[in-house]
């Protein structure tokens, strides 16, 4: 390796040196060679310093300032960047021209070609892959910019704001001039060039404005935006009543593509989405699809005040859009669908993802400290802890107060670069509060263990509660404070009632709502009957892990009666963990027949929403497991995790049956919450009779009649999710036909990719390694590597094969993937730096496998940095 990157940090952060008024660019695209003409309106702020541009893989071409062209001598350009030494310090004109290769940018980021057609990716670092320019948030620019291309090969010409001028040019070719009147960091840039199919609609803002809505995509995919463009109108209205916010341009443009190396982006009235999240049909979409494309094209929506009309400082603030745009788009789909059930698979996520990159090599705070490269921190931390944040002020202020704190916000800082204190302190003034101490949640890393213990005294009918709080150490952090935290509690009595609670003030803000401040805390709760059981961290009020010793029976009785959903599923999961953690310990130990007495229930509780349902008699998953293990014992959670869903499956065999049939409703498919929740209730219910199929015929025909005669790819996909699992014809067949039927279709492929490489059968890693030559898989497409690459990793019994086929098998991808995709090989390396939780046999194969990634010669800045802190932490 040649030298080694050096990090970014936080408190190095200074003003820019040069503002840039206003940005004139021009495009004359060819897919090879295109040309980037930049005429900037640059305002030196501090006499005397030298004007640095970023830049990065560009061919220059020429610099002017003022007019007169400047001699080679007169400027320094190396890989990072365009320097001019001596410049005047009065406002001046500098025009660079630059010229870029489109086709050939498979790191797609910058301007690249995506199935032909031009489009641009920003953010974080992109514009400097377009033009010399200073390539951070801070400054921000009027951008006005004229496309050229050919007009056979791309009809449709997109940029930010307004279209102000479209024309012919001779050869064939034609142009379009746009004008964004709103001054914007140059992340939120965009251009789009190419031959595009469109649905249009229209909006009226409260206040009666028109905004004309177009969602362009390929040809022939246009009947599968309709979702998409609902879910952008019901998002457009939602922010105007929920959030006092109304859009603020006459049009708004989405494009999808195919290639692209996230979810999708904000761009100014320009978003561009990972197809994936715009095209949906019952035939092709399952009904997670659907609530995805609900939630992206929402948050990239709720963007345009979070984030691009009050953007970002610098990068380090990374959370203050994105912790603030995940809360408000979690909202929406909670306003819009089942609250509980939002909730609950939000904490799912959050625990899957979240709670173990802060147990491990890479955890860092919701604003960092410090990066080596930007694009590793769009993380579940930044982004879900970022929102738990946001959403526990949202808890100690109330909606309203929350609601102050925003106007107030958006007040002092529309049209700023702004930090996350001056949020937090937006909040905190608007409704006169002191938030100093639980601004600590933006400095320290690691999720917070609290402790409770409970003790009832009979005779004088008090009830005392000691909670203790402990932030464990993280790389650099060995020593933690306390943090302040809303903390959700109720007692239930024997009928399962909330017992009513009185506490001071300061400690009990709000009925049920402790506020925890300290290592330590007593809280007594007077004259009260003694409680059956105690229900914690209502509504996941704060993220954390919660210790706390009930017996089962207390436990069944949370599951069965708590007023809280969220903690009564919380019940049933954190009774099934210490069961299965047993039962790994000691697998001749039996389950407890309360918990499985509390399922049956759950099963019979025709009280309950069919999409709870489904989410509390789904028991935790193998990951979730393992994170409590101290040596993750791969087979033994597996194993255990079936013989559980074994005994209540045989027990309660006629009820699942039932279940299944209940909810297998006739009538045409649609999306809705509730039919979703009873398709997801009926295959969870079929998922539990699949652990019987090894054995029985007529369970493997159920499954295989749902695949073959589903109506709809929720359906469709389910059954194949678990026949993967069933070595057989069944499965063979229905695999062969699912590709058979959609080999036209990339998306659904993705899924068929997908399903295999998470097959808990012996040969999956040899399957993985086959499709790698099928037609449906390429390197260069991003929503392929994570389907087959990514999702193979996510599958721990395979991956984690002890003689370290998996792990060779990924850094071998990797080490692939890395010069096509630096961006998209590092965020895919992550399970590597787990070694830690595993013996010591797979620790050393994980940490060979790192050291070998490592020893590539010109490794790109993200996948040192994801390789390098996985192995030194
Ligand atoms: N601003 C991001 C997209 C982005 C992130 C672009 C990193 C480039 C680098 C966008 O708003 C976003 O957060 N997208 C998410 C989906 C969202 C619903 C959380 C994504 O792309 O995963
Ligand atoms: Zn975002």
């Amino acid at each position: 390796m040649t030298a080694q990157p050096t990090a970014i940090h936080r408190r190095d952060y200074r003003a820019p040196d040069f503002r840039i008024e206003t940005v004139e660019l021009e495009f004359d695209l060819q897919p090879e060679a295109t040309r980037v003409k930049s005429k900037l309106a640059v305002v030196p702020q501090t006499p005397g310093a030298p004007l640095k541009l970023d830049g990065e893989d560009l061919e220059l071409l020429s610099v002017v300032i003022d007019g007169r062209k400047l001699a080679p001598a007169d400027y320094k350009v190396d890989e990072h960047g365009l320097t001019i030494p001596a410049v005047p310090s009065v406002p001046l004109t500098l025009e660079i021209e630059t010229k870029v290769n489109p086709k050939g940018n498979t790191h797609l980021s910058g301007l690249y070609q995506s199935s032909g057609v031009y489009c641009t990716q920003c953010e974080a670092q992109g514009f400097r892959r377009i033009t010399y320019f200073p390539d951070r948030p801070d400054v921000m620019s009027i951008y006005r910019v004229t496309i050229r291309a050919d007009r056979k090969a791309n009809p449709v010409l997109l940029s930010n704001g307004n279209l102000l001028e479209e024309g012919s040019l001779s050869d064939g070719r034609h142009y379009a001039v746009w004008h964004d009147p709103f001054p914007k960091p140059c992340y939120l840039f965009a251009l789009v060039a190419g031959d595009l199919a469109v649905n249009e609609d229209e909006f009226v803002t409260r206040s009666g404005r028109k905004v004309a809505l177009r969602i362009f995509v390929e040809h022939g995919k246009v009947p599968r935006t309709v979702y998409a463009m609902d879910a952008l109108k019901r998002s457009m209205r939602w922010d105007e009543t929920r959030f006092d916010l109304e859009y603020d341009l006459d049009l708004f443009n989405i494009v999808a593509v195919s290639d692209f190396n996230m979810g999708a982006m904000e761009n100014k009235s320009l978003n561009v989405f990972n197809d994936k999240y715009i095209l949906a049909d019952p035939d092709t979409a399952t009904d997670a699809d659907y609530a995805g494309i609900e939630a992206v094209v929402a948050h990239e929506y709720f963007h345009n005040w979070t984030g691009n009309r009050i953007t970002c400082r610098d990068w380090f603030q990374l959370s203050l859009k994105e912790g603030l745009t995940v809360f408000r788009d979690q909202e929406f789909t909670s306003d819009m669908r089942s609250r509980p059930v939002k909730r609950i698979q939000d904490v799912r996520v959050l625990r899957a993802r979240q709670f173990p990159e802060d147990a491990g090599p890479l955890a860092h705070p919701i604003r960092p400290d410090s990066y080596i490269a930007i694009d590793n921190f769009y993380t579940p931390t930044v982004y879900e802890k970022g929102s738990e944040v946001i959403r526990m002020i949202h808890t100690m202020l109330g909606e309203a107060g929350f609601q102050k704190g925003m106007r107030l916000y958006v007040e002092r800082h529309d049209g700023e670069a702004a930090t996350c204190d001056q949020f937090v302190a937006a909040m905190a003034d608007a409704n006169t509060v002191d938030l100093s101490q639980f601004q600590r949640w933006y400095s320290q890393a690691g999720t917070p263990e609290v402790t409770v213990e409970g003790r009832y005294d009979a005779q004088s009918g008090d009830y005392e509660l000691t909670v203790t709080q402990i932030v464990p150490p993280t790389p650099g952090q060995p020593d933690k404070q306390p943090v302040q935290m809303p903390f959700g509690i109720g007692l239930l009595d024997a009928q399962g009632r909330d017992i009513a609670l009185k506490a001071e003030a300061a400690e009990m803000p709000r009925p049920g709502l402790l506020n925890l401040t300290a290592p330590k805390q007593t809280f007594r709760f007077k004259g009260v009957p003694e409680p059956k059981a105690i229900s914690l961290n209502r509504g996941f009020s704060a993220p954390v892990i919660v210790k706390a010793k009930q017996p089962g029976e207390a436990q069944a009785f949370l599951m069965a009666h708590d007023s809280d959903a969220f903690a009564r599923w919380e019940a049933g999961q954190q009774y099934a963990t210490e069961l299965l953690l047993a039962r790994v310990a000691d697998p001749s130990r039996p389950f407890d027949p309360a918990f499985i007495e509390a399922i049956g229930q759950t099963l019979r509780d025709d009280k309950l929403e069919q999409a709870f349902i489904a989410e509390a008699i789904t028991l935790p998953s193998e990951d979730y497991i393992a994170d409590r293990m101290a040596v993750v014992d791969v087979d033994g959670i597996h194993a255990a995790r079936r013989a559980l869903r074994l005994e209540i499956v045989s027990k309660y065999r006629k009820q699942f049956e039932e279940t299944y049939s209940r909810n297998t409703t006739p009538g045409a498919y649609s999306p809705d919450a509730a039919s979703a929740g009873r398709r997801a209730l009926k295959n969870a219910a079929l998922s539990y009779l699949s652990e019987l199929a090894d054995e029985e015929a007529g369970l493997r025909r159920l499954i295989f009649d749902q695949y073959s005669k589903a109506d709809n790819m929720t359906d469709r996909a389910a059954a194949l999710r678990l026949l993967v699992d069933i070595a057989g014809e069944e499965r063979e067949a229905a695999l062969a036909d699912f590709y058979q039927r959609f080999a036209d279709d990339a998306l659904v492929l993705d899924k068929w990719l997908m399903l295999q490489a998470i097959s808990s059968l012996p040969d999956t890693l040899d399957k993985v390694r086959s499709l790698l030559k099928h037609p449906a898989f390429s390197m260069q497409k991003p929503n392929k590597v994570r389907s087959l690459i990514g999702a193979f990793t996510a599958n721990a019994l395979r991956y984690h094969a002890a003689d370290g086929s998996g792990y060779a098998f990924h850094a071998d991808r990797m080490l692939e993937l890395e010069p096509i995709n630096p961006q998209v090989a590092a965020r895919l390396l992550a399970p590597l730096g787990r070694w830690r939780r595993f013996d010591a046999g797979r620790q050393e194969k994980m940490k060979a496998e790192l050291r070998r990634v490592l020893a590539k010669p010109n490794l790109s800045r993200d996948v040192y940095e994801i390789a390098s802190k996985s192995l030194e932490n």
